[in-house]
């Protein structure tokens, strides 16, 4: 596809997209996310539209071909005093007529650019068998620390995660 993509934060503005892109999320990857299309598709638009962080340091990146959100990826930073040095990637998905072109990368590299200017470590999970976020996220630096078991359950089936992190540079000290 010859249209370009380019990414910047969602502003509350961008809920009813925001939404979409992220209730096909969850119906078309159950496995990918701790959330599930049950909890989320009842929400009104106004909580949805409260979810989208109106300033740092959370946020959310969209990937847009001109207008139209085609990905996502999620930033947070632990609220409890002695963890708000770490936060964590969240609700990383990408249309799928739009993937391998890179579009993934581009929305995690963006997550860290941003979590770098705020926290000094950035952990991630992703499902042991999702080659292609693993691959997104490992060929980005990210490390695994272990295997959480049985850590996502659609149904009848158990998904184990692998669990990972990035170190970031203290911010200010390059
Ligand atoms: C994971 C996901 C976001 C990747 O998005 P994408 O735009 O297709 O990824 P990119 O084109 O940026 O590719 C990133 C890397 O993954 C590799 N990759 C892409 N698809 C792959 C596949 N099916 N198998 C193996 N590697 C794959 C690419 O080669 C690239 O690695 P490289 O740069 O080392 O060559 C997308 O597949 C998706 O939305 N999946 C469903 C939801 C999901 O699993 N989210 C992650 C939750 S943890």
């Amino acid at each position: 596809m010859s249209t370009t993509v380019s990414i910047r934060l969602l502003e509350p503005s961008d809920a009813q997209a925001y939404r979409d892109l992220r209730l096909e999320a969850l119906r078309s990857s159950p496995e990918a996310f701790g959330s599930s299309y049950e909890e989320e598709a009842p929400l009104a638009l106004e909580t949805i539209e409260a979810r989208i962080p109106s300033s740092a340091p959370n946020a959310i990146f969209g990937a847009f071909a001109d207008t139209a959100l085609v990905g996502m990826a999620g930033f947070a930073v632990y609220d409890r005093m002695k963890a708000r040095h770490k936060g964590v990637m969240w609700g990383v998905f990408v249309k799928p007529e739009w993937r391998g072109q890179r579009v993934g990368k581009a929305l995690v590299q963006r997550v860290i650019d941003h979590a770098a200017r705020h926290v000094i470590m950035l952990e991630a999970a992703v499902g042991i068998t999702n080659e292609s976020a693993r691959r997104t996220y490992h060929s980005l630096g990210f490390k695994p620390y272990g295997i959480e078991r049985k850590a996502i359950r659609v149904g009848d089936t158990f998904y184990d995660e692998e669990l990972l992190y990035l170190d970031l540079p203290q911010p200010g000290s390059s």
